[in-house]
């Protein structure tokens, strides 16, 4: 049976259906949101040869045009969205038209973007296909692409108007694809769900080797707690930047990896996650079991937990921080942390002495040697 997960946002609001063979349903889910029986779908090469013709099979009497770009993080750059956006004119997509995004968060955060300019905004449909995707970047309307500078600085908000979450679409998954998108489900019951975080603890294992019910309950729980957080702060004045636990650290690494297949997003913010347990205990926050429990479950699930787990180069701790100064997060100029006061309990805060970040850092590059 399907879940239905709402995000109410007044005009904004949508629902997010999480279920089973939705793929093979398109059409009754999407029929009904179209004004003439056409979409424009832009997936990437890896989705597009599994999982396209399955789409269109399942869209029926809606005729599909489809673009394909290529797939991974550096797609989520200027060149791609030009393309895509010139591609959507020419296939004249007209403003009460959809565009479909199918694919994981690049082409979720890619497309998004492209909606909402074209024509100063069109309606999509989110189909994410990892499990990253289902869990997090499909909801919530933080749609853009990232800068030589940092990582999705440029962007919009932009609402998606229906999320199909489909389940059986994470089978094709590389493992090490599906785990990086475990490091955002572990951050949900870390950031505000005790409970859910011993739940993944029991039930981790068999969900990642493949149980489609234990899957289907993880994304659930965590697009309600995602529902939950934007529906009190769409735009992140306070709240939503919670969901950013593990991502200060993460997006540094990403950074200095270069976006790059030495770190993919997911295991940036396992990573990370595990470091703002770690600086949270030595700020005597949390308890001193907390960072060991994260990093031991984390590791237990085969995730990467330490920067000795990435291959090759990394700046120093100097280094590592200033790439972190770069983070949409800094405000007034001081970085903004999620730190936490036990596992299920993180909050915002801008109070971390330079020298205990610093020392931090150092103490983990040195376990790298
Ligand atoms: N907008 C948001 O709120 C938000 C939240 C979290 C992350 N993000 C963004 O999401 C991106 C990461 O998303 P991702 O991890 O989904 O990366 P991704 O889109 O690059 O997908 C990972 C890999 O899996 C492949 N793939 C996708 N679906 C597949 C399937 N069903 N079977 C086989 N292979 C498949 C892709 O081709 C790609 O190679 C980052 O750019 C990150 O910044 C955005």
């Amino acid at each position: 049976m399907d879940d239905i997960v709402s995000v109410n946002l007044g005009t904004r609001s949508y629902e997010v259906c999480i279920g089973t063979g939705l793929l093979a349903r398109a059409e009754a889910q999407i029929a009904p949101l179209l004004r003439r029986p056409r979409v424009a779908v832009v997936t990437d090469e890896t989705v597009g040869p599994l999982h396209l013709d399955a789409l269109r099979a399942g869209l029926g009497q809606i005729e599909m045009v489809s673009l394909t770009l290529p797939a991974g993080e550096s797609t989520k750059s200027w060149p791609h969205f030009t393309r895509t956006v010139e591609w959507l004119l020419e296939q004249k997509v007209e403003r009460k038209d959809i565009v479909i995004a199918f694919g994981g968060g690049v082409i979720g955060d890619l497309v998004g973007f492209a909606a909402s300019v074209l024509r100063r905004g069109v309606r999509f449909v989110q189909i994410p296909t990892t499990l990253l995707a289902q869990v997090d970047s499909s909801v919530g309307g933080k749609t853009g692409i990232n800068s030589v500078v940092g990582k999705n600085l440029i962007g919009a908000f932009h609402q998606p108007t229906r999320v199909l979450a489909d389940i059986d679409l994470l089978g094709t998954l590389a493992p090490r694809d599906f785990l990086a998108g475990y490091g955002e489900v572990a951050k949900y019951g870390l950031l505000g769900s005790a409970s859910f975080f011993d739940w993944l603890e029991r039930n981790g294992p068999a969900l990642a080797q493949g149980d489609t019910a234990l899957r289907q309950e993880a994304v659930r729980r965590s697009v309600q707690m995602k529902a939950d957080i934007v529906e009190r702060d769409e735009t992140e004045e306070g709240d939503r930047a919670l969901l950013n636990l593990g991502h200060t650290f993460g997006h540094a690494l990403e950074s200095a990896t270069g976006y790059s297949d030495r770190l993919l997003h997911g295991e940036g913010v396992s990573i990370g996650c595990a470091l703002a347990f770690e600086l949270s205990q030595r700020l005597g926050l949390c308890a001193q079991e907390a960072p060991s429990r994260v990093r031991a479950h984390l590791r237990a699930m085969g995730m990467k937990t330490d920067l000795s787990d990435i291959a090759g180069d990394l700046p120093d701790a100097d280094g590592l921080i200033a790439l972190m100064a770069q983070d949409k997060k800094v405000l007034d100029g001081k970085l903004r942390f999620i730190l936490a006061r036990g596992i299920g309990e993180a909050f915002v805060t801008s109070e971390v002495p330079a020298d205990t970040l610093k020392t931090l850092l150092q103490d983990a590059l040195a376990s790298r040697a």
